[in-house]
């Protein structure tokens, strides 16, 4: 089959391998579509500390999701179902993955939409519900909403009930495309407004880090939750502590790294049920080719980039 891996450049180049045999508990996938993540940026440039998780990362192959047809079923699933996971090295025709971490693909949805989802939904439904603790009526603050993951927090939080969901971004023009993902405001900024300090929020969703995590511990209420996601504004962040203590603040980190299967395959019958109910498809920046890999590459390290960058793969 064709696959992209990462060759000394590090340039991600579509080569021949083998296609992989299915074990005993795993489902083989004809790939449609994958969709790309900073994951495989931070890769390619030997930034990223894979460890041993759940399901299987090749550190030589791209793509950590795909959508696709069920081609040798086990479990629960028929030759032929329209399916979407996480796995390893999904920029390929065929991945193999365990029947227990697959979603059926929701009716309507196209195979672009449906391979740019796995990641953020099941990041964004793990943080709010399990991590974050959220219950309905509470308020959301989602930093970095513009960004792949901030766009499906806003509308994960707004579906499952939040009082009020505000997202953040630092560009003015962005702000209408958070309002239509489902928020009810938006700061623009740094520096973020003041209005919702006293006020509070219940739970943040963080996806940047660095002075915007700074910046938004004041805008939580006292016994909320700060779910610490991505690093896109910095890895360091100067905290508040005499607020922290004082509004009994928790402060959490959460990856999907290390993660065991059965951790995973409950996250994923937990998000089952809404999957075919959630209003919003992702938003889709561009879609390239296996064999434009390269160039998707380069829209995926854009200053531009907006939504998802999408593989098509055609057999
Ligand atoms: N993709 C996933 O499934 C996943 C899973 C777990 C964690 N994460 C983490 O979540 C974060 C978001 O990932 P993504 O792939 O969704 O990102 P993305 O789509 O590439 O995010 C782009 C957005 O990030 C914002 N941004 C970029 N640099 C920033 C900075 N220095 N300060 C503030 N905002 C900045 C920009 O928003 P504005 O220009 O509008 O401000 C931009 O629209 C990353 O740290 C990633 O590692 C992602």
């Amino acid at each position: 089959m064709r696959a992209v891996r990462t060759v000394t450049g590090p340039r991600w180049t579509v080569v021949r391998m083998p296609r992989p045999v299915p074990a005993p508990e795993e489902v083989l996938v004809r790939v449609r579509a994958a969709g790309l993540n900073r994951a495989d940026v931070l890769m390619r440039d030997d930034t990223y500390v894979p460890d041993d998780a759940g399901w299987s990362v090749a550190t030589d192959r791209v793509g950590f999701e795909f959508s696709g047809e069920v081609v040798e079923s086990t479990g629960e699933w028929s030759a032929g179902d329209a399916v979407l996971g996480q796995a390893g090295g999904t920029c390929a025709e065929f991945v193999t993955v365990d029947h227990r971490l697959l979603l059926r693909r929701p009716a309507g949805w196209s195979w672009t939409e449906a391979a740019a989802a796995p990641s953020a939904l099941l990041t964004e439904y793990d943080a709010l519900m399990h991590v974050g603790g959220f219950r309905p009526g509470e308020t959301v603050l989602v930093t970095g909403a513009t960004s792949a993951v901030g766009l499906v927090a806003v509308g994960l939080a707004s579906y499952l009930g939040a009082g009020r969901v505000v997202g953040t971004t630092r560009r003015r023009e962005r702000a209408a495309s958070v309002l239509a993902a489902g928020a009810d405001d938006v700061l623009v900024g740094p520096p973020l407004r003041a209005e919702y300090t006293g006020t509070g929020f219940d739970v943040v969703l963080d996806h940047v880090g660095g002075a915007t995590l700074t910046a938004v511990i004041p805008l939580v209420r006292p016994g909320g939750r700060v779910v610490q996601i991505g690093r896109l504004g910095g890895g360091t962040a100067l905290l508040d502590l005499e607020i922290l203590a004082r509004h009994r603040l928790s402060l959490i980190g959460t990856t999907f790294r290390g993660r065991r299967l059965p951790e995973l395959a409950n996250l994923i019958d937990a998000l089952r049920p809404h999957l075919s109910e959630f209003p919003r498809r992702p938003l889709i920046d561009s879609v390239f080719s296996l064999e434009e890999i390269e160039d998707a590459y380069e829209r995926l390290a854009s200053p531009e980039l907006f939504g998802k960058v999408v593989i098509t793969v055609d057999h």
